[in-house]
């Protein structure tokens, strides 16, 4: 009998390996992260069969915090203000450095978007790769500048590079289509900017431009650099993402007729509104004989289409296929656990696919 509870016991230690997790960036996203993956631990040890300690955060302020044997993450406080209470960690002297003292079995990316060219995400995602770690990314400048690289080196390696919580934070975008072989994706339409959203909306409600935009900031949705939003870069960046990884056609931000709601006054906004054409800033791509055309841009949209009924943080996308004539998605109200929570079931997929 004993040695039977020995068997077992060290048959179960040896389907279940201790993941080491890494986080890059400590902001809104890998925090509700680290959040989520507590609240979860139970779950994705008995249904998953998956079992993580965290070795690794780090951000510029941070720096480079590692520990192979797992951080304690018990008792600290999440807050940006707390950063401080990081300081007895021990650092390594880069992103390598780090990936191998914390022994990185998966990175998970949510540092802030750079629209130019995706760095130093892109050059982060490719050393995690190389040091043979799975890469999970909520940045969608990496997907932009980067992705056939990233694809085709995760690939090499034999890794899983995913970034579902990029667009539409954690609804199944690009996992939708890897259920939908062979389908041909014509064009899309959609409203994928929760910044702007709410800006427009509490416009609308009677708030100025300026306290239409602290309300988004204090929800969490504000880019960093808000200005991304408003000037409809990240709106840009989100339908650049679609295009190269769903339509298989790579384009440069600079081939997307782009502006952004900076124009619009409160008085404008709520005239649309109260006229029946809403304003929306609207991402649209179309397949074309040469490749696809594609724009973002604040449009008046009939008060009875669905894209008028997209308020705050909600978004929507409608996809045209050669199949499927017309395919929507609405996403009511998410926060930041969306978003986090895309990140997850990225991990699930990985780390699924790792055991089969
Ligand atoms: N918030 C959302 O709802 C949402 C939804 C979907 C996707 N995303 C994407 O997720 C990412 C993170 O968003 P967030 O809201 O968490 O942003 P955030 O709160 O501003 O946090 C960004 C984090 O990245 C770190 N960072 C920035 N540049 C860095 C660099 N060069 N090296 C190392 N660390 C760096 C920052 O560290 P320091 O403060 O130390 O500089 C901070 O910890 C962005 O790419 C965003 O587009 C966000």
């Amino acid at each position: 009998l004993k040695l039977g509870n020995f068997e077992t016991c060290f048959s179960e230690a040896q389907l279940i390996p201790t993941l080491n997790l890494c986080f890059l960036g400590f902001g809104n996203v890998n925090r509700t992260l680290v959040q989520l993956l507590e609240n979860r631990a139970a779950e994705l040890r008995e249904r998953y069969s998956i079992e993580y300690r965290v070795t690794g955060i780090a951000s510029r302020r941070l720096g480079w915090i590692a520990d192979p044997n797992g951080l304690d993450l018990k008792g600290r406080d999440f807050s940006r203000a707390a950063q401080d209470s990081w300081q007895d960690a021990a650092l390594a002297a880069d992103v390598k450095g780090w990936l191998s003292a914390a022994r990185a079995d998966v990175l998970f990316e949510a540092t802030s978007l750079n629209v130019e060219n995706g760095q130093p995400a892109v050059d982060h995602i490719r050393a995690a790769l190389e040091h043979g770690a799975h890469v999970i990314t909520a940045n969608k400048g990496p997907i932009v500048h980067a992705y056939r690289e990233l694809r085709d080196l995760a690939a090499h390696k034999g890794k899983h590079f995913l970034f579902e919580s990029t667009v539409m934070d954690g609804v199944p975008i690009f996992s939708l289509f890897d259920q939908l072989p062979t389908i041909h994706l014509q064009g899309f339409h959609g409203i994928l900017n929760s910044t702007t959203n709410v800006i427009l909306s509490e416009m609308e409600n009677g708030l100025t431009f300026e306290d239409a935009l602290k309300k988004a900031r204090e929800i969490g949705v504000a880019e960093t650099d808000a200005t991304h939003d408003i000037d409809g870069w990240d709106a840009a960046v989100k339908t650049a993402a679609l295009i190269t990884v769903l339509m298989d056609v790579p384009i440069r931000l600079d081939q997307i007729a782009r502006e952004g709601i900076r124009d619009l006054t409160p008085q404008a906004v709520r005239t649309a509104k109260r006229d029946g054409w809403p304003f929306k800033l609207v991402c649209r791509a179309k397949r074309t004989a040469t490749g696809v055309k594609a724009s973002v841009g604040p449009e008046k949209v009939l008060s009875t289409q669905p894209m008028a009924k997209v308020t705050g943080t909600s978004s929507y996308i409608y996809f045209e296929t050669d199949i499927f004539p017309g395919l929507a998605i609405t996403e009511e109200n998410p926060g930041l656990y969306a978003t986090a929570y895309g990140m997850l079931a990225d991990f699930v997929r990985a780390t699924k696919s790792d055991m089969t």
